[in-house]
């Protein structure tokens, strides 16, 4: 599944041992495997070659722009929601028709941004984004094409805050709705609305709500083209799931094995975002033990790392797998498991120096005695990570290291405290 395993009695990262780096660049750190990051690609260009998809990475997951070199070298194309992902996408030399550009809310000048940049296809939401479209198209002398996203109102079965595939969220249109937008601009010849994309919710842990999701989307493509709209593209989002817990998501296999069937052989171009289920085991924080503190019920770890770099536990509810670096022989996980509780473990809750009572990594957790000073890895962290992360009570952000074999190689230093107020000028 990934490249963190223990050996020895240690946690290692490809061949080397993750203490490594807390002794060189310290902690709370980002610590990031090339080869998973290698893997989970491969895999998913694997899954789907028979539709052989154009892979928009989702930026937006985990966006160091030295993984994003990665992987546009392995030839991804980019998923991007914001001038500044479209920025990113560009530094890391992605070939512009291979971005796609997402979201509500795009501003005049993210759009002329786009524009300029020559980007394969915008994801449309709204009838009024469209029209600004191609009000800019025109103006700047520069055709391109769209899809128009979609609600197909299926249930993704995901946590509420990430759910948008239902009929109450605020993205994309539905499916009576879509009719009427290709009626009226599906024939325009500026911005050529030719493709129809969905992203139904993240994590997504079953296949079954694709199938749902795809099912409805070909139905109304093959509407559409009755009604002589060129339709050529369907872009499936992202939103597969990763293995938070051992076994807790489908495989990409299975993903790609229901859904290219309901695709193929209808001449459309195909597109996926995936983020997570490249990124997230790609990563772990790695957090040194502060104090440990006698709770009147349960033990506190108190870490050095916080919601400042990982807030998922607190914005929703979401478990991530914690373990010590150095657990010893006899403390060694076989598998990641939620209610783990190895004979000699110790209840706690893993909890940062954060002025919020929301603050907290891991709950409820039986693990091996901690001690100060302890490093712990918390696992699946490479997605939505530092992506999400905050100053909040000044907190310079985590340095940011790239594992490759033995060796690693620091790709965002640590912040200072002067990076901290670099932007409050004359202060
Ligand atoms: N495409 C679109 C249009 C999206 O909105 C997203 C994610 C993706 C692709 C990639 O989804 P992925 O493959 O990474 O699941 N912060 C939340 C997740 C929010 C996802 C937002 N959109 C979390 O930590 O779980």
């Amino acid at each position: 599944m990934d490249s963190f395993a223990y050996r020895d009695g240690e946690l290692y990262c490809e061949e080397l041992p993750v203490r490594r780096i807390a002794e060189t660049v310290g902690t709370p750190t980002y610590v990031y495997s090339t080869e998973t990051f290698r893997n989970h690609y491969k895999a998913i260009t694997k899954s789907f070659a028979e539709l052989n998809p154009t892979v928009c990475y989702s930026i937006k997951s985990c966006q160091n722009l030295h993984i994003l070199r990665l992987l546009v070298g392995l030839g991804a194309g980019m998923d991007v929601v914001s001038g500044g992902e479209l920025f990113r996408a560009l530094k890391a030399g992605a070939d512009p028709a291979t971005i796609s550009y997402a979201g509500v809310g795009k501003t005049d000048p993210e759009i002329r941004q786009a524009l300029a940049a020559g980007i394969g296809l915008f994801n449309i939401e709204s009838e009024a984004e469209l029209a600004n479209l191609i009000e800019l198209a025109r103006q700047t002398g520069r055709n391109t094409r769209a899809a128009l996203r979609v609600n197909p109102d299926v249930d993704p079965k995901t946590h509420r805050h990430t759910a948008t595939g239902k009929r109450e969220s605020k993205f994309g249109v539905d499916l009576e709705r879509a009719r009427r937008v290709f009626e009226q601009y599906g024939r325009n010849s500026t911005v050529r609305l030719c493709g129809i994309h969905l992203h139904i919710g993240s994590p997504v842990n079953t296949v079954e709500p694709y199938v749902q999701a795809v099912t409805k989307a070909v139905q109304l493509i093959e509407d559409l083209r009755s009604a002589r709209f060129e339709v050529d593209t369907l872009d499936l989002g992202g939103g597969f799931g990763a293995n938070y817990t051992e076994g807790q998501s489908a495989e990409l296999a299975h993903y790609a094995e229901k859904l290219v069937p309901l695709i193929r052989g209808r001449g459309l171009k195909t597109v996926i975002e995936p983020g997570r289920s490249i990124s997230a085991n790609a990563g772990i924080l790695l957090v040194r033990t502060t104090f440990v503190k006698p709770g009147p019920d349960k033990q506190f770890v108190i870490v050095d790392g916080s919601m400042t770099e990982l807030i998922r536990p607190a914005l929703y509810d979401a478990f991530h797998f914690a373990w010590p670096v150095q657990p010893g022989a006899a403390f060694v996980p076989l598998v990641r498991q939620a209610d783990l509780n190895l004979p000699g473990s110790v209840e706690v809750d893993i909890v940062g120096p954060v002025c919020e009572s929301a603050d907290f990594l891991a709950k409820g957790r039986y693990l091996p005695p901690i001690n100060r000073g302890d490093l712990i890895a918390v696992f699946t962290a490479g997605a939505y990570g530092f992506v999400m992360a905050s100053h909040y009570n000044s907190r310079p952000n985590a340095a940011e290291v790239l594992v490759d074999r033995d060796s690693f190689r620091t790709i965002r230093r640590r912040e200072t405290y002067d990076d901290l107020i670099a932007a409050e000028q004359n202060a």
